[in-house]
This record gives structure tokens, C-alpha cells and sequence, in this order.
């Protein structure tokens, strides 16, 4: 496994490179729902590339903070070559935004909802950031989780809009037993957050199970989830959707594929989570 932390040293092994390469940006310290981009990845491809980069465009305070957020490199490196990886590009953030550094890309309005509209600048910072990893790397196909349903939505509005030509592999979410999605954010949580944490996947299950019963009426589906996430007292909704799968615009009927998403604060951690009907 090459581990590369300039960009003119990853040029220099753009010849050698077997094809299809397949790309899996991360911002490091990865769990299991990394590693099954990565596998993806790698059954997909002749080439395994993984970026480590923690991306300080894309924080902002309260929800996350650039100066604490966990890393681990010695660990990464050791569960990616277990996983066959054949390359890693971990930069520095002089190497991605040197002095002078002025560009920022704006994908419009997809960025602006949901977790666009709870974290100004947040999806211009991944946006600049994933197409500078596109330029850089030159994969064939890059690697999402659909945990982040609406970063998989910028990045392929980012990839149309500026033909970039990666194809973009959305990947399942990865649950715990209890169906708590895989997350960094989760190591804020104590026992009893993570008992409270169950209730968004609950909540996304009531919408499911409501929504299979015939229940076509978007509001009311809300109206219930909401309420049994308020039931849970260490629980506090920042914003809960139901919305075009495509163009996140919030439905009254579910007369169209719909992504219900909700972001709740459970303790310290603000914990996101979806599913598709
Ligand atoms: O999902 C992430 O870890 C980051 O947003 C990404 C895509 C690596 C960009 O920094």
C-alpha cells in the first residue's frame, strides 16, 4: 500500500495505475460503514484509492469542530491495508488549500436545505474539497454512504454540472444490531445517549411502517415521528423531512421516491440519519 501526501507525488503513479481506479474519500478515523465503501471498492476495481483528509472548509462551529475532530492515522493505514487498499493520498491542508487558496464551489440549491440550511458553508466546503480529490486522484468511480444522502446528492450535481467523469457509487448505510447508523460522531455518546440515539432509526421505522400501511399524507407521518422523538427526553430535533428524493423539496402527498431524513442532538453529538421510500 503507497501512502502519498503530495499531489505532484500522486501524478507521478497515474501511469502505473490499473484501471477501473475506484475512490473512497474519508476525512479519516474509520469504522466499519468506511470499510464497506471501501470493499465496494475494491470487488468494483482493479485499483483501491482512499483519501484521508479532515477537510477544515467544510466545519463550522456548534456542530463541528475542526481543532478537536478525532484522528487516528496509524490505525486507519492498518485497517485499510487489511482491506487490500492499494493507495492512500493523506495531504496536509496547506498541500489542498495552499497560501492564496481563493476557490469555492457553489452546487445551488440542493446545498441549501436540510443540512445545507443547519450548517451555512458545509456543502460548499465537501463540494471544493471532492472535486479537488477528483482532479487530483482521476478516479473512475467514487465511493458515498448513503448515510449522507445529501452530500451523495451535491456530489453528483458536482460531477454533472462540471463533467468530471467519476461515476458515483452510493453505498447502504451500516447499522449496528439496533439499527443505530454507524457514525464518528457517535463516540460522543455514553450508554444512556446511546440508548436514546435508537430513537431516529425508530422514527424512521414508524415512517416506513406508516407509509406501507397507506398512509400517503406527508404531514401526518411527520407529525408522528416528531412526536415519538419527543418522547425521548435526552432528544432534540434540529430538523426532520420528508422531501423528493431527487430535489429535497419537502412533499405534502408521497406521490414520488421520498428521502425522510432528520437530524436530532442527542447529548453533545447532533446524529443524522434516513431512509428512502
Ligand atoms: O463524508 C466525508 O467524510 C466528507 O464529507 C468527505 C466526502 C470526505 C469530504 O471531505
Amino acid at each position: 500500500m503507497k501512502v502519498i501526501d503530495a499531489v505532484a507525488g500522486l501524478r507521478a503513479v497515474h501511469q502505473e495505475t490499473g484501471r477501473p481506479l475506484g475512490l473512497v474519500p474519508t476525512m479519516g478515523c474509520l469504522h466499519e460503514g468506511h470499510l464497506a465503501l471501501v470493499r465496494r471498492a475494491r470487488s468494483d476495481n482493479a485499483t483501491v484509492a482512499v483519501s484521508i483528509f479532515v477537510n477544515p472548509a467544510q466545519f463550522g462551529l456548534p456542530y463541528d469542530d475542526f481543532s478537536t475532530y478525532p484522528r487516528d492515522m496509524e490505525s486507519d493505514l492498518s485497517k485499510l491495508r487489511e482491506e487490500g487498499v492499494d493507495l492512500v493520498f493523506a495531504p496536509s491542508v496547506e498541500e489542498i488549500y495552499p497560501g492564496g487558496f481563493e476557490t469555492s464551489i457553489d452546487v445551488g440549491p440542493i446545498a441549501d436545505k436540510l443540512e445545507g440550511k443547519s450548517r451555512p458553508g458545509h456543502f460548499t466546503g465537501v463540494a471544493t474539497v471532492v472535486c479537488k480529490l477528483l482532479f487530483i486522484v482521476r478516479p473512475d468511480r467514487a465511493y458515498f454512504g448513503q448515510k449522507d444522502a445529501q452530500q451523495c446528492l451535491v456530489v453528483q450535481r458536482l460531477t454533472a454540472d462540471l463533467d468530471l467523469g467519476a461515476e458515483i457509487v452510493v453505498v447502504p448505510t451500516v447499522r449496528e444490531a439496533d439499527g443505530l447508523a454507524l457514525s464518528s460522531r457517535n463516540s460522543l455518546l455514553d450508554t444512556e445517549d446511546k440508548r436514546a440515539a435508537l430513537v431516529l432509526y425508530r422514527s424512521l421505522c414508524l415512517a416506513r411502517e406508516l407509509w406501507r400501511q397507506g398512509e400517503g399524507d406527508a404531514e401526518q407521518i411527520r407529525r408522528q415521528m416528531r412526536s415519538l422523538i419527543e418522547s425521548e427526553p435526552l432528544a432534540r430535533i434540529d430538523y426532520l423531512s420528508i422531501a423528493h428524493s431527487k430535489s429535497l423539496e419537502e412533499l405534502e402527498i408521497i406521490d414520488r421516491p421520498a428521502l425522510v431524513s432528520l437530524a436530532v442532538w442527542i447529548g453533545q453529538a447532533r446524529l443524522i440519519d434516513n431512509i428512502l421510500l
